[in-house]
């Protein structure tokens, strides 16, 4: 039998949006993280011609995985072989492509708290054993070198988010480094989400591949190029694991979608259209930056990447689930819950997308002000 898995508390949030949008009320949507910028034109227009074309059928697109190589090398200077690059439906597949094919059942898996949902879930869902790592505001809600020196005895692995999700911190290069170093000297395997990487407000995110050549890294075409729908992502693998990543994928999952591996490959040439979308975001931040203030909300770390920011709420709440439903009934703004990030602390935190229009953005600032300011002080 499979271990507990906890539901994603966010879903039930915005089932409720979606009633009270059936209903006839106006919902502002802030409680997923999905751009609500478009794919790339040319994405669309290279599976438009694809689609002309006899489908290839079962497909991994050399292509692409070369393209996906050039990129390791543009961006972060580091060279990677098309090989060792596997096509996966999205992040969420990679992710458990990574855990199941080099862990074994009751290896712990460390990381950060708050953290994203899924790495407690998927490890659970691998019968393996989540470590969660405490990160507060004095580390940004990041994990340290420090932190996994600590840890006795050694987890089998560790996963890095940087930017995070749920709070769109990045990890500095130095911090970085000695994390590598550190997993490294322990014999600690890295898997690094790099979902975020392209949606960045102060620096770009280094890749742990700068650091440490032999981590797994997860990325996908969700988020910085907006292609959510086309369910597409990879999984990167050190050359020695290459085979067995390969012989899992393929009985699992056997290839993604090949008007997807199109459409990505057209997608990694369009630069500006996705820099246009990243300048959209970063008004969409400083909205939210320059409004939190004024709502009460000072408690917060500001968001280097992705498109989220964190705030403490434990002036207001300790039921973070309640109080997201009050304000979205109260308000028709709808938010997620902390508890799915951080089933500890999360009971007052929150998270808010900024990924919505900016006209979106700005109309849930207007609503919340006042509700805000109604809301009684419990400590
Ligand atoms: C940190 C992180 N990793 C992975 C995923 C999964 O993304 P996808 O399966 O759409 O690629 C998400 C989705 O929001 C995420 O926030």
């Amino acid at each position: 039998m499979g271990g507990r898995v906890e539901p994603f508390r966010a879903i039930a949030i915005s089932q409720l949006a979606r009633a009270l949008e059936a209903a006839g009320r106006s919902v502002v949507h802030m409680e997923f993280g999905q751009p609500s910028t478009p794919a790339p034109a040319a994405a669309l227009a290279a599976v438009r011609e694809g689609l002309e074309r006899d489908p290839p059928g079962y497909w991994e697109s050399l292509p692409l995985r070369g393209r996906i190589a050039r990129h390791y090398r543009d961006s972060y200077e580091v060279a990677v072989g098309p090989a060792r690059i596997i096509l996966t439906c999205g992040a969420s597949p990679a992710l458990l492509l990574a855990m199941l094919s080099r862990f074994r059942p009751g290896d712990r898996i460390a990381f950060a708290r708050p953290g994203y949902i899924a790495y407690r879930n998927t490890a659970i869902a691998a019968h393996l054993q989540p470590v969660e790592i405490g990160c507060g505001p004095e580390s940004r809600y990041q994990l340290t070198a420090a932190a996994i020196a600590a840890l006795d005895p050694a987890p089998a692995g560790v996963i890095l988010a940087s930017p995070a999700n749920p709070t769109g911190t990045i990890i500095e290069p130095d911090e970085l480094a000695a994390i590598a170093r550190v997993c490294q000297q322990r014999g600690i395997v890295l898997l690094s989400d790099e979902i975020y990487h392209g949606l960045h407000y102060t620096r770009p995110a280094h890749s742990v591949l700068q650091y440490a050549p032999d981590a797994m890294v997860v990325n996908s075409y969700s988020k910085y190029y907006s292609m959510v729908d086309w369910r597409l992502g990879w999984l990167l693998v050190p050359e020695a694991h290459v085979d067995t990543a390969r012989a899992y994928a393929g009985n699992l999952f056997l290839t993604p979608p090949s008007p997807s591996q199109q459409a990505a490959l057209a997608a990694m040439d369009c630069i500006a259209e996705l820099e246009g979308h990243r300048a959209t975001y970063a008004r969409n931040r400083q909205l939210l930056l320059d409004a939190l203030p004024s709502l009460g909300l000072e408690r917060i770390a500001p968001p280097d990447g992705a498109f989220y920011i964190w705030a403490d709420v434990s002036h207001l709440t300790t039921d973070s689930l309640e109080f997201c439903t009050r304000m979205l009934e109260q308000t028709g703004v709808a938010l997620a819950p902390g508890v799915d990030f951080d089933p500890v602390d999360g009971h007052h935190f929150i998270r808010f997308s900024f990924a919505p229009a900016t006209a979106q953005v700005e109309e849930a600032l207007r609503r919340l002000q006042p509700w805000f300011a109604a809301q009684p002080r419990i400590r």
